[in-house]
């Protein structure tokens, strides 16, 4: 499905998690793209001598700074919510699981809820970094998995909540990339730089799901068919 399409050229736009993994490539591929200004939110202020590039303190899970954060921005018209938090676990532990929604689920949450006047007034565009695992749970990160999932359907009812006001909301969903969350997994990985050009691609294209990376774009297709198959079973029944 396609939505309105954006171009980054000209926009100003908002990375969370900006300092490092895909957050990072990010905050380079929209400048690459022509963006004015580049919100660069971190839980530890960034230092930058690129002035298209403005330091946001910004940890998702702290209200008051999440407001702060807010208030210090005068217009956007993209707002990513990359800050993400992924470690093994076992799923018997309430505090991990809780940890887990407090940063993808409800830090996605509350930024999206902080800037959606800003917008509404710009009729801009929000993408969640999801991850494969919210549609098919990862074994060693069932806590991971949950938090993505309640994200994907937070996407899902934004866009359709949204639609009205003129705000587009996207979905990326990835398998597998080089970063700090993934060190120690010993399989291929796209890197955050392919991940980032096919988000923003995903947007210039008005993708709602953007699948970014190769196994994501094998499973979509895999279910596609799926799905094509099961309807043509279903008409000759
Ligand atoms: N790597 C993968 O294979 C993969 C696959 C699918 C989806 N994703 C998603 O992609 C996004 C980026 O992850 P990554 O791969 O780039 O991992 P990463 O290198 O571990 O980066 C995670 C980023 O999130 C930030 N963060 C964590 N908790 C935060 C908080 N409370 N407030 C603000 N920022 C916070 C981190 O900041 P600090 O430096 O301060 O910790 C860091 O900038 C995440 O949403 C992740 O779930 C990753």
């Amino acid at each position: 499905m396609s939505i309105n399409a954006m171009t980054i050229a000209n926009r100003a736009v908002l990375v969370t998690g900006a300092n490092r993994g895909i957050g990072h490539a990010l905050v380079q591929e929209a400048l690459r793209r022509g963006a004015t200004r580049v919100h660069a939110g971190a839980r530890q202020t960034l230092t930058t001598l690129d002035d298209r590039i403005a330091p946001l303190t910004l940890d998702v899970t702290d209200a008051a700074q999440v407001q702060t954060a807010a208030e210090n921005v005068a217009t956007l018209d993209l707002l990513i919510n990359n800050a993400g938090l992924g470690f093994h676990d076992d799923i018997t532990n309430r505090a991990v699981l809780e940890r887990h929604l407090a940063v993808n689920l409800f830090g996605t949450f509350g930024v999206t809820q902080a800037f959606l006047p800003l917008l509404t007034r710009s009729h801009g565009a929000i993408v969640n970094v999801l991850s494969i695992s919210a549609s098919a749970p990862l074994r060693d990160v069932p806590a991971y998995s949950i938090a993505k999932a309640a994200a994907f359907n937070l996407t899902q009812s934004l866009r359709a909540l949204l639609a009205g006001r003129g705000v587009r909301v996207h979905a990326v969903v990835t398998g597998p990339v080089d970063t700090e969350m993934t060190r120690g997994l010993n399989v291929p990985k796209a890197s955050p730089q392919s991940v980032a050009q096919a988000i923003f691609d995903g947007v210039e294209n008005g993708a709602e799901d953007i699948f970014a990376d190769p196994v994501s774009v094998a499973v979509a297709t895999s279910r596609r068919t799926s799905t094509a198959k099961a309807r043509e079973r279903g008409s000759a029944a």
